[in-house]
């Protein structure tokens, strides 16, 4: 799967490690920064990579600030983003199952690092269960 991923300084380290596990799951990856832990503002980050996943140019979206709230707030601003901020396997199935989310945030000063990998994993091989979920999606998407 194509996925585009995308961090502040606060989930600039948690960002490198998903890079490199979706590359050895075999994932192809664009990185729309930021670079290093040097201090950005998590709007912008956020709404690239919510940009790059709503124009079809990326399938999924991965964003990490320091606790995930801000730029998954960013990346939820813009049409088409249903993005879920998960701190347990539990949630990314259930943002999948029934949101449907086509971006995972997460934190990196919040998070462990080893436990965001399986939420990484739960969130790109969980199916959307459709039926109902599928309705109330339509009305997210609507909004
Ligand atoms: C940056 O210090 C921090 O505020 C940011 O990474 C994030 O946690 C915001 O929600």
């Amino acid at each position: 799967m194509l996925v585009a991923v995308a961090s502040d300084h606060g989930g600039y380290a948690l960002k490198e490690k998903v890079k490199d596990y979706l590359r050895q799951r075999g994932d192809k990856i664009v990185d729309l920064g930021t670079t290093s832990e040097e201090s950005v503002d998590y709007p912008i980050y956020g709404k690239a990579c919510a940009e790059a996943v709503a124009s079809g140019k990326a399938e999924r979206g991965i964003v990490c600030c320091g606790t995930g709230i801000g730029i998954s707030i960013a990346a939820n601003k813009v049409k088409g983003i249903r993005c879920g901020l998960c701190t347990s396997v539990e949630m990314a199935e259930l943002t999948r199952k029934h949101n449907n989310a086509n971006m995972l945030a997460m934190g990196g000063r919040t998070t462990d690092p080893d436990l965001a990998m399986e939420i990484v994993k739960a969130f790109m091989d969980t199916e959307f269960e459709g039926g109902r979920h599928k309705r109330r999606t339509d009305m997210l998407d609507e909004m």
